[in-house]
């Protein structure tokens, strides 16, 4: 990579601890985007902002708290890694990270609401200190670097810095969940945090669930309406995609194969079972999300209903401390204390106590031990955003036995379908899964563990990296086509000029806006007889072929434009017209049951919006509201579209905010689809799209690179080119006949 890579995040990749001597030294973390990260970070020129958490710095011996020699000195050791460490104060800390970030942020995500806060000092602070990474970032910039932007802390970040560097190159991961809707539209800050994100290029989630919830919300807390996750945004476009995090899996594989870890194990295993017995293994942050309480009792459960593994198996469970500021965490710790000693008191016997417990955190090495020497792993998170060491646990058992039972909960649950995947908060589907995986044969669980274990072994946190880095430039790329050139007399005569010149030619062209002007009645918006000589001629033109691609119904358009010889496309892409046979043929079989359940809510809105009314298609119904008093229809706009969002997804449809109308239709009908007929077509050397609506954009997408892709209007478009209205649309046209057609 030649450009200089500034990675940012909340936290450093390095850990700053006191050596032997009492010296201060800095260590490369061991936390999953540390080591994702890392062999970027070490390449010449790259960078890494994030907050020096003095907190997480030992005492020096005899001291109280860290004078401001010590605070000093681990900068310079931190600027030496390359990294550039931002100063926080107290009360900022307490703002932005335990109160924004991890009371109000990571439990809406994560679908703790009720732990929630909403409070206008803490979102205060949060602005304040993404304002002081944005200043630190604007310090190094130069232009041509990528700037990569981590996690929930900096959502605010990338719009900051788009209004300082219009074109810079913006990443933004999440790397945890993206609500649903109804969640994500409690926080009082929805649209300052939506805006916020979409200010990056290139906008990365684990699962394809969470980018269908950013987008929704960006649908109904913006009004924006993405196109196959990209969404137009000035003169540029934001894309919103799937990257799921891998791991280094031979760091976890290689690990484990030393001599001083299967010495290790062997320990491990001697001192937490009893000789016959099995290990159990739960590890991670101690956070409510994990659903630990939940799995304790999971474990009790299983020990009554299966009293044969009493003294035949033990629990390892090993919590790791984790923002112990914040009130929910140690209720929780609390609660898992007195969990683990009622349980341990109840059930212990003589021999053997059913948890063995710990709250620590564990370097590297013993880490991948306990992995390796444990049979089963208990992932059941009630909510994770990906969950990482689910996937560290089958890489400490490269090729060997060992059973990981997994919430489906997990962002990772896509990847390891093999797992025992249960639901979290289904004690009962625990009890058995802990059953099956204690019971399950060897080659059984190899074979299982094969499949995803290739898996993570192609996918690695490596790839991961590369592969958002990789798309990022394509973003970048695909938006120096974005800016739309105007068709001047000189344009329009080389346009003339090539249409004369091609072999074949196809000529795809939207109806209403495009062709004709609107009118408050769509009925009303009859052919004229000049656009129905025009569209003849061209028809007439050697190997020529005119479409009309329209959201009309086909009944309308058969009548309108039946009579000439070309091809329609009616209802966005349901209905295909044969010119021969004069009939419509539906393009895929379509179902409109869902209607019944859509016409109600429709009619209630025409009912108390005077001067609105629905339009039924085929497969899709509209409601028009041209004619409507404006501030009304503004209203009802935004009330429908919420009234709609929460049945359309189950129901595979989807929202289109056409001009003046919503529609609502099939999720897979567009006519960008509708389009490929032609578009596949290799043998048309002329292509020209024309359109003037959202509707339209599908298709400018889809074109091939060497169509004439034309907008219709002033608005952001993926199309190269643009006429001012439809009156130029026509006189283009005209001049493919020879410029006598008159225009309208
Ligand atoms: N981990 C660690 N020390 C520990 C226990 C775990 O560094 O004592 C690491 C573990 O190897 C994993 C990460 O912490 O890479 C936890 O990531 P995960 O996605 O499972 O959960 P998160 O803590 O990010 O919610
Ligand atoms: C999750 C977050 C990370 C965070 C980590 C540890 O994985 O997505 O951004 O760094 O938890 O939490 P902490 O608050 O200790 O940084």
């Amino acid at each position: 990579m030649d450009q200089r890579l500034i990675i940012v995040s909340n936290r450093l990749p390095y850990k700053v601890y006191i050596d032997d001597q009492g010296k201060l030294k800095a260590e490369r973390s061991a936390g999953g985007l540390a080591s994702a990260l890392g062999p970027l970070h070490d390449q010449d020129a790259s960078l890494w902002v994030g907050w020096n958490d003095h907190s997480a710095i030992p005492l020096l011996p005899n001291h109280k708290r860290h004078d401001a020699k010590t605070i000093h000195e681990a900068n310079d050791l931190l600027r030496s890694h390359r990294c550039i460490p931002i100063e926080l104060t107290t009360r900022e800390a307490k703002g932005y990270y335990d109160g924004f970030s991890n009371s109000t942020i990571w439990p809406l995500f994560h679908d703790f609401p009720h732990f929630a806060h909403f409070e206008e000092d803490t979102w205060k602070t949060y602005v304040a200190v993404n304002r002081h990474f944005c200043d630190a970032i604007a310090d190094i910039y130069q232009p041509g670097d990528i700037i990569w932007i981590q996690d929930y802390h900096l959502m605010l970040l990338p719009d900051m810095l788009r209004c300082l560097f219009p074109s810079a190159t913006i990443g933004f991961f999440l790397h945890i969940p993206f609500p649903d809707y109804e969640e994500f539209r409690k926080l009082p800050w929805r649209s300052e945090i939506l805006s916020g994100l979409l200010g990056a290029d290139l906008i990365g989630f684990h699962t394809y669930d969470y980018v269908r919830h950013f987008l929704t919300s960006c649908h109904r807390v913006l009004g924006r309406e993405d196109h196959f996750g990209s969404f137009l945004i000035n003169d540029r476009t934001s894309q919103a995609d799937v990257f799921p995090l891998g791991i280094d899996y031979q760091r976890f594989a290689r690990q484990v194969r030393s001599t001083s870890a299967k010495k290790m194990i062997r320990t491990f295993r001697r001192e937490h079972s009893s000789l016959k017995g099995k290990v159990m293994l739960s590890v991670e942050r101690l956070d409510y999300s994990k659903g630990i309480p939940d799995r304790l009792l999971a474990f009790e459960a299983f020990l009554k209903a299966y009293p044969e593994w009493i003294e035949k198996v033990t629990l390892v469970l090993i919590t790791v401390p984790s923002r112990e500021n914040v009130t929910s965490y140690h209720a929780l710790k609390r609660s898992i204390d007195e969990l683990v000693g009622r349980i341990n008191g109840e059930l212990s016997t003589v021999d053997w106590q059913p948890i063995d417990y710990y709250y620590r955190s564990i370097p590297f090495e013993s880490l991948c031990t306990i992995y390796r020497a444990s049979d089963v792993m208990l992932v059941t998170p009630l909510r994770d955003g990906m969950n990482l060491v689910s996937k560290e646990y089958l890489a400490a058992h490269d090729g060997t036995s060992g059973v990981l039972i997994l919430s489906e909960m997990a962002g990772s649950v896509h990847e390891l379908s093999d797992a025992l995947i249960v639901n979290p908060f289904d004690q009962h589907a625990i009890v058995e899964a802990i059953h099956k995986a204690l019971t399950m044969p060897k080659d059984e669980q190899i074979r299982r563990n094969e499949t995803m274990q290739k898996r993570l072994k192609r996918y690695t946190s490596d790839k991961w990296a590369h592969q958002f880095l990789h798309a990022l430039s394509q973003v970048k790329e695909s938006q120096q086509h974005l800016g739309t050139a105007r068709i001047d007399a000189a344009k329009q005569t080389s346009i003339a000029q090539a249409f004369r010149n091609a072999h074949r030619k196809v000529l795809l062209l939207d109806y209403d806006g495009t062709l004709m002007p609107f009118s408050k009645d769509p009925r009303s918006v009859v052919p004229d007889k000049k656009l129905i000589t025009l569209l003849k001629r061209l028809s007439e033109q050697n190997d020529t072929t005119v479409v009309i691609l329209s959201g009309r119904d086909k009944q309308t358009l058969g009548t309108w434009l039946g009579d000439l010889s070309i091809d329609m496309v009616a209802e966005h892409g349901v209905w295909f017209w044969d010119k021969i046979k004069h009939v419509w043929i539906l393009g895929e079989p379509m179902d409109a049951s869902w209607k019944k359940r859509i016409r109600p809510i429709v009619e209630d809105y025409v009912d108390r919006t005077p001067g609105s009314s629905m339009e039924e298609k085929d497969y899709s119904l509209v409601w028009h509201y041209r004619t409507c008093i404006r501030d009304l229809a503004d209203r009802r706009v935004c009330e429908l579209k919420n009234d709609l969002s929460s049945v359309v997804d189950d129901l595979g449809l989807t929202i289109m905010d056409g001009n003046k109308v919503i529609e609502i239709k099939p999720a897979s009908i567009e006519k960008g689809a509708a389009a490929h007929r032609w578009f596949r077509d290799k043998s048309y050397d002329f292509i020209l799209v024309a359109g003037d609506d959202v509707t339209d954009e599908s298709m400018f997408h889809a074109a091939p690179d060497n169509a004439l892709t034309i907008k219709v209007g002033n608005h952001a478009t993926y199309a190269h080119l643009s006429v001012e209205n439809v009156e130029h649309m026509r006189k283009l046209l005209s001049s493919l006949v020879n410029d006598t057609t008159p225009s309208n």
